[in-house]
């Protein structure tokens, strides 16, 4: 199994991103069945588990603590929390470090666990100082909740206001193929404080795997609903780019997932991917991704052709928002 370094955090080369066992791709698998795919993917390798408090308002942290009971000292897990305006008071030091702490020990309650090692800011709140947070982190560390602390789409200015109070171990962020903008600022910003870079849909979604096309209905809660690169004329207008990956995928015997995954892992030794599928099968597949290692010469091919694509469409928490207008049929 191939391990990376997030900071001073050995997890998998490629980590298990768990969100889709409880919302946010339509209807989730049974309890049991998430529970059989969580141990499926620890089984095969995985020692990474990413969710939130805010996943199915905590239920998807509780199915993480109940699959991982006995083997969570095994395990690396990450979770988040999220300052809503509405919760809190004000934001003094001591306010900010009561609220956050008491989600903390809810989110440990439902992991089953008294820590975790990586806990992130999900959101970045522009109206509270980020050395703030920093500084809650830092106590945090210090009563040996959490190992380590990381910010969720922060920006580079961000990172290092934070960094410089107390070190960041990860900053988790969207990064696939399909969304690049982190590359300008972000990324070289983590590498040059030793800060994991963690990509968040790194399969954009789904979409690179090259199994969705323009006749594919989602249905229910299903972020692809809202997501603009998967409105039917972008999936078509997105095709170069799949027929792309499909051929760069038959020279590495490989699947257009696959070769999306390996690409990441090979721009910086720092990276984690956390893809995400309800599929034994399909958890196989992106596990074995860091098997498949590209020369200097196929990276260099992969980023040529890429540089000719244009996409179309992306993510943004702005659309998101539009979920809660659906219904769940
Ligand atoms: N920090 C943040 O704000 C934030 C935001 C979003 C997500 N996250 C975290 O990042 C994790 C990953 O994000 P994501 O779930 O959007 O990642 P993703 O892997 O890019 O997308 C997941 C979607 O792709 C499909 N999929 C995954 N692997 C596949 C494969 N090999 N073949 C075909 N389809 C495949 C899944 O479908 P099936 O399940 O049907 O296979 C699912 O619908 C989440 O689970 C969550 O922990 C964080």
């Amino acid at each position: 199994m191939k391990t990376r370094k997030l900071r001073d955090l050995e997890v998998s080369a490629i980590g298990y991103g768990c969100m889709g066992l409880s919302m946010g791709y339509g209807a989730a698998p049974d309890k049991a069945e998430s529970i059989r795919l969580l141990r499926h993917a620890y089984d095969i390798g995985y020692t990474f588990f990413d969710t939130a408090e805010r996943y199915a308002m905590g239920a998807n942290e509780m199915l993480i603590g109940e699959a991982l009971e006995g083997i969570r000292n095994n395990v690396v897990l990450a979770t988040k929390f999220l300052i809503e305006k509405s919760d809190i008071g004000d934001y003094s030091r001591e306010n900010l470090f009561r609220h956050i702490k008491g989600k903390l020990e809810g989110s440990l309650g439902r992991l089953r666990t008294d820590h975790v090692e990586l806990y992130y800011q999900h959101r970045v709140n522009k109206d509270i100082p980020v050395e703030d947070i920093a500084w809650v982190m830092g106590e945090l560390i210090r009563e040996g909740k959490i190992r380590g602390w990381g910010q969720s789409q922060a920006t580079a200015e961000e990172i290092k206001r934070a960094h410089a109070v107390t070190p960041l171990t990860a900053v988790q962020s969207e990064y696939s193929i399909m969304e690049r903008q982190f590359e300008a600022d972000v990324i070289p910003v983590c590498e040059a404080l030793h800060i994991g870079f963690v990509p968040f849909s790194p399969l954009a979604n789904g979409f690179l795997s090259g199994k969705i096309n323009a006749d594919t209905t989602f249905k229910g809660i299903d972020a692809r609903r809202v997501i603009t690169r998967f409105d039917k004329d972008n999936i078509k207008a997105n095709q170069p780019l799949l027929d792309l990956l499909h051929q760069f995928a038959q020279t590495k015997n490989a699947t257009p997932a696959q070769i999306s995954l390996a690409w990441m892992l090979h721009k910086k030794d720092f990276i984690v991917p956390i893809p995400g599928s309800r599929h034994r099968e399909r958890i196989h597949e992106n596990f074995v991704a860091s098997d498949i290692v590209l020369t200097q010469e196929e990276f260099t091919a992969i980023e040529t052709a890429l540089s000719t694509v244009q996409i179309h469409g992306n993510r943004s928490d702005e659309d998101l928002a539009k979920l809660r207008t659906l219904t769940a049929d």
